[in-house]
This record gives structure tokens, C-alpha cells and sequence, in this order.
């Protein structure tokens, strides 16, 4: 049998990888199985010589999510599965989860297409308590920002920002700023093969006064953590959920990575799940490269 090829996916300002995928390689290597890393935009690329393409750091697709979708859908052998990416890449996904009793961060929607005026914006941020403004395809908090409560700058500053994601055709979203994050940080529970891996923890990332990102994405200092009861019961809840509005093409899910926040009350509430490219932060988890790697090889070998 020929040596199996697996692509890493990625975006062109990352051709090498990110430095916590690029040992990928080698551990893929090591396994008998030859990975390269690929720029998902580039014309280039024969997608169909690979046994497995695998989505990782293609962290410029949120202004061309048509694009990114119409990719992925192109791509024959893909993880996750186009279908998942298309439903997981806009965060109004979050709103279904939200219907489906999974808890969520209390959410306003900005629709682009209800042309709101500065005036109608102003009535609709919250009047107490500061906010966080994105938009709802977006990844590593670019063009998300946060906003303090009842200063009349801030309150200015905040409605040009929805005003400009509203005007560039962009659905924005509004939510309170869950304060416990400066004191607990943010958990991420990362899952290979729908089977729980390991779970890390960030500190916040949108201080006061703290401005939308132009970059690629943030960087962010994480640690190891154990996963708590109540962050392993919200991960299987927000999982579950994806799975029954998904059907097949969730049964195929590589990876996934549930994001929470602490509310008020300390209990665990999703930000995010992340089916797309998340980082899966490797080198902070004793295993866990070696766990991903072997379940490459298991989908590249399960194909014959
Ligand atoms: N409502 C919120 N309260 C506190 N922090 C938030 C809130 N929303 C976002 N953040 C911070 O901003 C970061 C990026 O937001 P997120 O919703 O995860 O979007 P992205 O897809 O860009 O990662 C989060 O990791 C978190 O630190
Ligand atoms: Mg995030």
C-alpha cells in the first residue's frame, strides 16, 4: 500500500502551520503516514490526491465564509465534514443550540439586512453593565470588542462598531460581558472522536478599553486544567445538541472544542462550539498530540 497523504489545511499568512500543529508532522510521520501542510485558498492544491484533509489553522475565512463553505464542499475526504463546517462557521448556530435549552450567553441579533440606524442601535445595547460586540462569523476575536457600561464615548465608540459589521452585509451579535471571566477565565473541552481529551483554560481576553483586533487572531496564554463535572456535562449537552441538528454529518466529527464562560452564578455557559478550526492546544496536554495523531491514522486505514 502506497504511503498514506494527509493535508493540514491552513491559511496562507500560516503556511507552516501554527507552532501547535506543526509536530503533527512528525508524530504523523512516525506513524507511517505523510502529512503536508496545505493553504486552503491556494488554486494549486490537488485536494483529491489526499487520503484525508484535515481543517486546522485557516483562520482567514471570516470575511469569505461563502468561499470557505464552497471549499469545503469541494474537498472529498474532509474533517470535519463540510456540512458541519457550513452550520458551525456562523454563531447563529448558537441561537438553535440556545432554543434547544443548551445554555448560552444571553444574545441580542443584528440583522444587517433591518438597516438599523445609529439611533436604533443605541436602544438596543444594554442600558447596564458592560457588553461584548462581534460579529456572527468570526474567528480568534477579530473585530470583537468590548465596552464599558454608560460612558457616552464608549456607548459612540460601540454603536460605529456594530454600524460598520452592520454595513460591510455582517450579522452582529450583542451580549453582556460575563464579568466572572476576569476572576475564573475561559475552559476550552477538547474532544477527539467525540471522546472527551483534554481541557485547558484561558484568562479573559477583552480588557476594558480594549480595542477590535485588526490581526489574524489573538494570542492567548492558556494552561491545563481538569474538566469539572459541570464543564463535562455542558460539553456533552452542547454536543449532543449539535448531533441531532446535524444527523450524519456530525457522526464523522475528528474533533470539536466546547468553549465556556462561568455566569453570574458560577455554572458553566457555552460561548462557542468550535466544529471548524480551533486550535486544539497539543503541547499543553501530556497525550494528546499522540491521541489525535492515532485517530488520523484510524480514518486514513478505515478508508482501505
Ligand atoms: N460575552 C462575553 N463575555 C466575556 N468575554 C467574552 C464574551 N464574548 C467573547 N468574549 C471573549 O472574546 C473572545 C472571542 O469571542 P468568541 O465568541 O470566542 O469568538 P471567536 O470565534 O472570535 O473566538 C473569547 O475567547 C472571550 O475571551
Ligand atoms: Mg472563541
Amino acid at each position: 500500500m502506497p504511503t498514506p497523504r494527509v493535508a493540514l489545511a491552513t491559511c496562507s499568512v500560516l503556511p507552516d502551520l501554527d507552532p501547535d500543529d506543526a509536530p503533527l508532522v512528525e508524530a504523523l510521520a512516525e506513524r507511517g503516514v505523510e502529512a503536508t501542510a496545505a493553504v486552503w485558498d491556494d488554486p494549486d492544491v490537488d485536494w483529491t490526491s489526499f487520503n484525508l484533509v484535515v481543517v486546522r489553522s485557516t483562520w482567514d475565512y471570516s470575511a469569505r465564509q461563502d468561499e470557505f463553505i464552497s471549499w469545503a464542499r469541494s474537498v472529498p475526504r474532509l474533517a470535519n465534514d463540510a456540512e458541519v463546517i457550513a452550520w458551525n462557521t456562523d454563531k447563529y448556530y448558537l441561537k438553535t443550540m440556545g432554543e434547544m435549552g443548551v445554555p448560552i450567553v444571553r444574545t441580542l441579533w443584528l440583522d444587517p439586512d433591518r438597516h438599523l440606524t445609529s439611533q436604533a442601535i443605541h436602544t438596543r445595547l444594554p442600558a447596564h453593565g458592560d457588553y461584548v460586540i462581534k460579529p456572527t462569523v468570526s474567528a480568534g476575536a477579530r473585530d470583537t470588542a468590548r465596552y464599558q457600561e454608560n460612558t457616552a464615548q464608549a456607548r459612540g465608540e460601540a454603536i460605529l462598531h456594530a454600524r460598520e459589521l452592520l454595513r460591510s452585509g455582517r450579522h452582529v451579535m450583542v451580549q453582556p460581558y460575563l464579568n466572572q471571566v476576569d476572576v475564573a477565565g475561559e475552559t476550552a473541552l477538547i474532544f477527539v472522536d467525540g471522546e472527551f481529551s483534554h481541557a485547558v483554560r484561558k484568562s479573559a481576553m477583552l480588557s476594558r478599553g480594549h480595542r477590535p483586533t485588526q490581526g489574524l487572531y489573538q494570542e492567548e496564554v492558556m494552561r491545563t486544567v481538569e474538566a469539572t463535572e459541570a464543564e463535562l456535562a455542558l460539553a456533552d449537552r452542547a454536543l449532543e445538541a449539535a448531533r441531532t441538528v446535524l444527523g450524519g454529518a456530525a457522526d464523522q466529527m475528528l474533533f470539536a472544542r466546547v468553549d465556556m464562560l462561568p455566569g453570574d452564578d458560577g455554572e458553566p455557559i457555552l460561548l462557542e462550539l468550535e466544529l471548524t478550526e480551533p486550535s486544539l492546544f497539543f503541547a499543553k496536554s501530556p497525550g494528546a498530540l499522540d491521541r489525535f495523531a492515532d485517530a488520523l491514522v484510524a480514518r486514513v486505514s478505515a478508508q482501505g
